[in-house]
């Protein structure tokens, strides 16, 4: 054997992709620099209650919704372990706010970015990615929309990001101003610091399993409620502990519900989950704009409606105490849904027990049985 054989060296590092790796991460670092913090707003409740709730209002980032943490958390990752790579497309499996937040993203960075969303995904979403550049790829049954990508993927020499398995583990939970760390530096200076519940909803799962882990991590005694739409299989999986546990049809709540039970779906970090009908979801949003003036998408109404419901709880046991939930995005996205009597009548959905549910429950700190 010559000494040449003796010495085998596959050097993929080539000085260009370097500089270009260099220069990307530099763009998504200094994107964060120039981001402030979102608004911890109080949704008002009655004095003689002593619970003061929050709403983590995560539309007002740059891309408007608590997406652009996480889509910024999946390009550092995709760049580090290099699989986005230069001239080559981003695909993305998305209902459309990962999707709005990636394409700015992909942007920012130079390369394609295509989203893979089901048919019925809000026309305002889809016009915001192909604002940001990017270009809709729809698929009829939501169930497809991962085989697709991965599909997209191979055929072009992309990289499918993969939000639904790498969400939980892009981000950082132990701190680094995530979600969960800027709630509790927020509260550090309000009546009651350390809340008695957070409330977060799941697509992917990766915000409830950062802001668990991140409870659990500072020792704090905070519990952490996720609340399911319909036709979602996370609330069954949970409670029957089934990782097998699917649904047939698509949630209506966009952005949150899953027909599989994702892998960044972290069961064991979850305190409690709670079945919302979709009415409800939609009572709690319309109730909100009423309450503090802002429109919001139907998964904040999830999570409205379900830390009211934990409110009522603590009303009726005189505990006192702070819960805090979360905007998600924001509620213009959904005019033509959410905010449509005609979408709501064509899906045969009725508000009106629901409305009068949160509306009594705020004049008299009684929730119906
Ligand atoms: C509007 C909206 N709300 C809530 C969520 C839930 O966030 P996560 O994916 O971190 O579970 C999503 C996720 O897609 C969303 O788009």
């Amino acid at each position: 054997m010559t000494e040449q054989q003796q010495t085998i060296d596959v050097n993929r590092g080539d000085p260009a992709y370097r500089a270009w790796l260099k220069e990307a991460v530099r763009k998504v670092q200094a994107d964060a620099n120039r981001s402030a913090d979102t608004h911890l707003l109080l949704f008002p409740l009655p004095e003689r209650w002593g619970i003061d709730l929050y709403l983590k209002d995560e539309s007002t980032h740059p891309t408007g919704s608590l997406k652009h943490r996480l889509a910024r958390s999946l390009f550092l990752y995709g760049l580090c372990n290099g699989w986005i790579r230069p001239g080559k497309p981003v695909i993305e499996a998305s209902s459309g706010s990962t999707a709005v937040s990636e394409a700015y993203f992909a942007k920012l960075i130079g390369v394609p970015f295509i989203a893979v969303m089901p048919r019925t995904t809000s026309p305002a979403k889809c016009r915001l990615i192909e604002f940001h550049g990017g270009s809709c790829h729809f698929v009829d049954d939501p169930r497809r929309m991962y085989e697709e990508s991965a599909t997209l993927a191979a055929e072009t020499g992309g990289h499918y990001m993969d939000q639904f398995t790498y969400a939980e583990r892009a981000t950082d939970w132990r701190g680094n101003n995530n979600i969960a760390e800027s709630i509790y530096q927020q509260l550090r200076l309000e009546r009651y610091p350390e809340p008695a519940w957070i409330v977060a909803t799941a697509g992917t799962g990766g915000t409830s399993a950062t802001v668990a882990r991140y409870v659990r991590y500072m020792q704090y005694d905070t519990m952490i409620c996720v609340p399911d739409p319909e036709n979602s299989c996370f609330f069954d999986g949970w409670t029957r502990r089934d990782p097998q546990a699917c649904s047939e049809r698509g949630s209506r709540i966009e952005g949150i519900g899953r027909p599989r039970m994702e892998p960044s779906f972290v069961t064991g970090a979850i305190d409690r989950m709670m079945k919302v009908p979709d009415a409800a979801s939609i009572a709690a949003v319309r109730v909100l704009e009423r309450t503090i003036g802002r429109k919001a998408g139907g998964s904040t109404g999830t999570g409205l409606w379900s830390a009211l419901r934990i409110v009522s709880e603590m009303v009726a046991e005189g505990r006192k105490g702070s819960v805090v939930t979360l905007i998600c995005d924001p509620g213009d996205r959904y005019l033509d849904k959410y905010y449509s009597d005609d979408w709501l009548a064509a899906q045969g959905i009725d508000i009106t027990p629901y409305t009068a549910t949160v509306e009594d429950f705020l004049r008299t700190g009684r929730w119906p049985a």
